[in-house]
């Protein structure tokens, strides 16, 4: 028998109304009947706990659904799925447990929590037949979680390359586009509720590797834990890194990378890191901007796909929260709670360190005026072929930036110790990978 539409009634309840749980709130109140209208499902915020009550807030959620006790929330027999948007490792990990246990569906867009400890809360869910959603952990609204999962089910994933961290995108585009400083342009980002409480999980390149985790996890089904996953934020770029890049034809950007490399004895060898890269301009991810993420997603059967959207921010983040809690609740009316295991680690991967991976690479140093060949020629004497250079005087000191030919981590790691020992370097030396997208998307 076909259930009519709007005929089932499912009571959500929401742990955090600041930015996120705002979203949540108003989406859900401003589309429930349109939610229902497709699904036959209709969602109903029962509770939702907050800190403080009397906290101003952007979006006003009415009195008699506020409480300042999660477990009211969680412990509701009417609530049969709990969102938890409270952020951080603490509390919100024995919220999400908490739930589990009881057999609630839970939704979360927390990717610190799930990062450090998704193995065991996965584990959990699958122990008490129920599900753990999160979507809006990767990539704000854009739904790539959704997409590996269901989507692209059939697919081995060969490269999946993205800008996934919203705050970094836009500080990097203004300080282009404006030429304005990293403080000022992370201050404007935290207005506009883009970064994370403590932004050095933005900035310093956390969040993104929080998110490249998961999604390396997903794709090759086996937990992929931060530790084993390179990182390296963008507070080492300056505005001439920006430029020179631009003079070659490349955009600089923070960008995460799961690439498959080989498979041995049944076990996939994989590539994972999150850093500052050189992306060609001619490339689609060179053209996502500001807050926007771009997920490219190369598999041995779609062949290239590119997922853009908002990063970060109320209403996208809000979106695919609702759309994980609509997913809960049709599993529910219909029986089936863990109808597809939202994260599946059935496998084994073995992560290769950055030392083993070669690229092309950028390298910058400062060096006091009259010291520029110097440089080239202590990069060149590691044995590191040097494909273009740029020279441009900065007053008392040179800025020097390198793009060299195919070399290893070791050597470039080495050559700038050499470069930071020189004794007129006036800036901590850099390099930034150049992403050549071999074997994927390279036009
Ligand atoms: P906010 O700081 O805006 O909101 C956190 C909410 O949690 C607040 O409403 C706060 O209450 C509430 N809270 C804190 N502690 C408790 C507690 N012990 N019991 C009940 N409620 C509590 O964070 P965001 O909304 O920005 O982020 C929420 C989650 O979403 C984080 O995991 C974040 O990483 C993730 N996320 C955020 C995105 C964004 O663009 N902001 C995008 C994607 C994911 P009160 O209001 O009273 O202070
Ligand atoms: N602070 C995060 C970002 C929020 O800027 O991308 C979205 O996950």
């Amino acid at each position: 028998m076909r259930i009519s539409q709007a005929s089932v009634s499912v009571h959500v309840g929401v742990i955090g109304g600041g930015t996120v749980g705002g979203g949540v709130y108003q989406a859900i109140s401003r589309n429930a009947a349109l939610i229902a209208s497709r699904t036959g499902v209709l969602l109903k915020i029962k509770r939702v706990a907050v800190k403080a009550i009397d906290e101003p807030r952007a979006v006003d959620i009415p009195l008699s659904l506020l409480t300042t006790d999660w477990r009211d929330v969680v412990n509701d027999p009417d609530v049969k799925v709990v969102v938890e948007l409270v952020g951080g490792t603490g509390i919100a990990k024995e919220m999400i447990l908490t739930a589990l246990r009881q057999g609630k569906s839970v939704v979360t867009a927390n990717k610190a929590l799930l990062a450090t400890h998704g193995e065991e809360l996965f584990k959990v869910a699958r122990e008490n037949n129920t599900a753990l959603f999160y979507e809006a952990s990767v990539a704000g609204g854009i739904p790539i979680i959704r997409s590996i999962r269901e989507g692209f089910v059939c697919n081995r994933f060969l490269n999946i390359s993205g800008i996934i961290n919203g705050t970094c995108n836009y500080i990097l585009t203004q300080m282009e586009a404006q030429g304005h400083g990293f403080e000022e342009v992370l201050k404007e980002a935290q207005a506009k509720g883009y970064a994370e409480a403590n932004p050095s999980l933005d900035v310093d390149g956390h969040d993104a590797h929080h998110k490249i985790s998961i999604l390396a996890s997903l794709a090759f089904n086996a937990w992929v834990s931060p530790e084993q996953v390179y990182r390296e934020g963008i507070r080492s770029v300056i505005g001439l890194d920006i430029q020179a890049c631009k003079e070659w034809g490349y955009k600089l950007k923070l960008l995460g990378v799961v690439k498959y490399i080989s498979q041995e004895s049944g076990i996939d060898k994989i590539h994972v890191r999150v850093a500052p890269t050189l992306i060609a301009n001619t490339h689609i991810l060179a053209r996502v901007d500001g807050v926007f993420n771009g997920v490219s997603v190369f598999g041995d059967v779609v062949g290239e796909t590119f997922l853009y959207g908002r990063g970060a921010g109320q209403d996208a983040t809000a979106s695919a929260v609702v759309g994980d809690i609509t997913d809960a609740a049709l599993d529910i009316s219909k029986g089936i709670p863990d109808r597809l295991i939202p994260m599946c680690l059935n496998r084994q991967v073995s992560v290769l360190p950055i030392e083993e991976m070669e690229n092309r690479f950028y390298i910058r140093t400062v060096t006091g005026l009259g010291d520029e060949e110097n440089a080239k020629q202590l990069v060149c004497g590691e044995g590191i072929q040097i494909n273009s250079a740029k020279v441009i005087p900065t007053g008392p000191h040179s800025f020097v930036a390198l793009l060299t030919e195919p070399t290893s981590w070791k050597k470039i790691n080495k050559v700038l110790s050499m470069l930071k020992a020189c004794t007129t370097c006036a800036a901590e030396p850099v390099a930034f990978i150049i992403e050549d997208f071999v074997g994927a998307c390279s036009e």
